[in-house]
């Protein structure tokens, strides 16, 4: 019997739905089974969805068959979505694949196509997805495409379910867009995907983006997630955006994550974002996750803003990261930030986190704010970088200013670590407090510093206190270096300053402390100062304590 050609080609096309193409299991020579299905399902204002199937049979013998499922949906006002379906049979060789994609929000269009083919005992599926919503309030992209290869009912190692999925979300009272990608190739012994989603969200009060990535399986598979999420309690404008991008083949994998956000507004206010890259291959995991929160709270303006980056490379190195930074303007303030890395890599584990606080109160407005870095290289180097500056105000009532700063790297060489604590209060008709402490911990060393000045004056008594206290760790060796002081004077017209101040640069340590007071009287007046200082250097246990008390 000679069975050379037989072609089904069905197209539909409808506003509604269309679904299609059965095509009857035919008999050929050699008792050969070919079967193929392709069916696509559209949901939208406007809707094309197109089907194929092809079964034939070269001179040579060579039976093959292709299918094809292919569809488009847009939306003013809702949601597009497609489901397609393709799937085919020749003898014992079978290919399925689904490409399902759904995308709400204002203004949503969603495609998805598959091919897939079997010629002789060669067998592919290439599929893809891609979905974009924009408009204001939430959008939403979610894209799952499945592959799968079976002879004999025996599926090819690159087989997995859901093999990619791509989803992203957006909120934003101005502006929210979302959108994804997903493409694969599948054949029997490799895997060819890429996957993308990017969200962003802009608006009063609130916004928030997410992505969540994934392709491959558990032996060789990726992937992304990503979170950015802003608050402000009195309507302030809030951005958020999050990016990740995934790919493999048979070179190996590639991962980006990017996240930024910013909140600007008063009373209180929060951003956090949390981004992870995953790379899965047989006897290795590769892990960068990347994460921060800032919190404000006072009766003032704030400002708060993200920055991260982060990557995998196909050679397993990883690099990444992370920047917040927390600004306020007002009497009383109340604000932290911390942020870091954690890394899991072919140099081993690395943590590095950072953390910065400042409280202030005061009668008069002044800025403060507070910025950690932590960073990690492809040579395997962390560094994290805590700085801080502070101010409280007053007239006729105290000033208080207290900050600390810390930053800490954990990894293949020890731990490394520091703090940074600034404490003053003035007191008077007229007095201020203002502080500066930085951390810089890294594989190299650690160093910091640690400022603080207290001034109070004018008509009547005033006082002022300062304090600050450095303590860096490398491994077990402690380097701790502390000063305070105060002074106070009474009678008609006063004048006080108080500062202490230390540094440590990598063990070489420095300090001051200056108390001075004046007052000015036509009865009784009195000043006094006093002060103490001392630097503390504990090296390994074995060796002691070695305690330097310094005046
Ligand atoms: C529907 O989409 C097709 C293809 O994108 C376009 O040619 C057609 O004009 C659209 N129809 C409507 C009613 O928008
Ligand atoms: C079937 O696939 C083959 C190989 O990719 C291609 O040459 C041929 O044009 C395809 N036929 C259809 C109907 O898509
Ligand atoms: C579907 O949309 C894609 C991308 O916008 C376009 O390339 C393709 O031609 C469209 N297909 C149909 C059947 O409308
Ligand atoms: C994908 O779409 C197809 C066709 O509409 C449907 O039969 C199937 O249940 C969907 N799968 C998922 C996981 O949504
Ligand atoms: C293969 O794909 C088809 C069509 O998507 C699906 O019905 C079937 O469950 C899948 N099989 C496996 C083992 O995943
Ligand atoms: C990668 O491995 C982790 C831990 O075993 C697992 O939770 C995750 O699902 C895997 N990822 C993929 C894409 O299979
Ligand atoms: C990969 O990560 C998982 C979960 O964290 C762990 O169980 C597994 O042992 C890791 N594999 C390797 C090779 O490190
Ligand atoms: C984030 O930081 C990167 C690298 O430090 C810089 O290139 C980029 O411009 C920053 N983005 C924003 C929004 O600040
Ligand atoms: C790994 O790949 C990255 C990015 O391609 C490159 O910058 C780096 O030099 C490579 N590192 C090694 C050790 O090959
Ligand atoms: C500072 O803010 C935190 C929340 O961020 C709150 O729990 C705490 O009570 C506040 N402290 C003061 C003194 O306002
Ligand atoms: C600031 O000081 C005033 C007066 O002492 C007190 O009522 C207020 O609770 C303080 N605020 C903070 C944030 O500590
Ligand atoms: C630490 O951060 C501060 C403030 O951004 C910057 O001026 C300084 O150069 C940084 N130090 C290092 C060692 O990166």
């Amino acid at each position: 019997m000679v069975f050379s050609h037989l072609v089904g080609v069905f197209l539909l096309s409808s506003l509604v739905s269309s679904r299609i193409v059965d095509l009857p299991a035919v008999r050929v020579a050699r008792q050969t089974l070919v079967s193929s299905n392709g069916q696509s399902d559209g949901k939208g204002d406007n809707v094309t969805a197109d089907a194929s199937a092809h079964h034939f049979k070269n001179a040579d013998g060579t039976i093959g068959m292709n299918v094809t499922s292919t569809g488009n949906a847009t939306s003013g006002s809702g949601s597009a979505g497609i489901g397609n379906i393709a799937s085919g049979q020749v003898g014992n060789n079978h290919i399925g694949s689904t490409g399902n994609i759904t995308a709400t929000g204002p203004n949503s269009q969603v495609y998805s196509d598959i091919f897939g083919d079997i010629y002789g005992n060669a067998m592919s599926i290439n599929s893809k997805q891609q979905g974009a919503s924009s408009g204001t309030g939430d959008t939403a992209v979610r894209a799952a495409g499945n592959a799968n290869l079976t002879q004999n009912g025996v599926a090819s190692p690159t087989a997995a379910n859901n093999n990619n999925i791509a989803n992203a979300g957006a909120t934003g009272s101005e502006n929210s867009q979302a959108e994804v990608s997903s493409n694969q190739i599948l054949t029997w012994d490799q895997l060819i995907a890429q996957i993308y989603g990017h969200a962003k969200g802009s608006g009063k009060t609130n916004a928030q983006a997410n992505v969540d990535l994934g392709a491959g399986n558990q032996n060789n598979g990726i992937e992304v997630n990503g979170l950015v999420s802003g608050v402000n309690q009195n309507g302030g404008n809030v951005n958020a955006e999050v990016v990740g991008k995934g790919s493999m083949d048979g070179t190996g994998h590639n991962l980006s994550g990017g996240m930024s956000g910013s909140v600007n507004g008063s009373g209180s206010s929060q951003l956090v974002g949390a981004n992870n890259l995953q790379s899965n291959r047989t006897g290795t995991n590769t892990t960068i996750s990347t994460f921060g929160d800032a919190k404000s709270n006072g009766d003032g303006t704030n400002s708060l803003s993200l920055n991260s980056t982060s990557n995998v490379n196909s050679n397993n190195t990883v690099a990444g990261q992370i920047d917040m930074q927390n600004s306020a303007n007002g009497s009383n303030k109340n604000m932290t930030v911390q942020n870091g890395l954690q890394v899991q890599d072919n140099k081993g584990g690395t943590l590095a986190i950072g953390y910065g606080e400042i409280k202030g109160n005061g009668t008069e407005n002044s800025a403060a704010n507070i910025g950690v870095n932590s960073q990690y290289d492809q040579n395997g180097h962390a560094q994290v970088n805590t700085t801080g500056n502070g101010s409280a105000v007053s007239n006729n009532r105290n000033s208080s200013l207290s900050m600390e700063g810390n930053a800490q790297v954990t990894g293949p060489n020890g731990t490394h670590s520091g703090s940074a604590t600034v404490g003053g209060s003035a007191m008077g008709a007229y007095n201020n407090v203002t502080g500066t402490n930085q951390v810089v911990v890294g594989s190299g060393g650690t160093s910091g510093s640690a400022r603080t000045e207290a001034n109070g004056g004018g008509p009547g008594n005033s006082a002022a206190a300062t304090n600050t206290d450095l303590i860096l760790k490398n491994g077990n060796e402690t380097r701790t270096s502390s000063v305070s002081g105060s002074v106070q004077a009474t009678g008609d017209s006063t004048i006080v300053k108080s500062v202490s101040e230390v540094s440590d640069n990598n063990g070489v340590q420095t300090m001051s402390n200056f108390q001075h007071a004046v007052s000015n009287s036509k009865g009784s007046s009195s000043a006094s100062a006093s002060n103490s200082g001392w630097l503390k250097r504990r090296k390994r246990a074995s060796l002691g304590v070695l305690f330097d008390k310094l005046i």
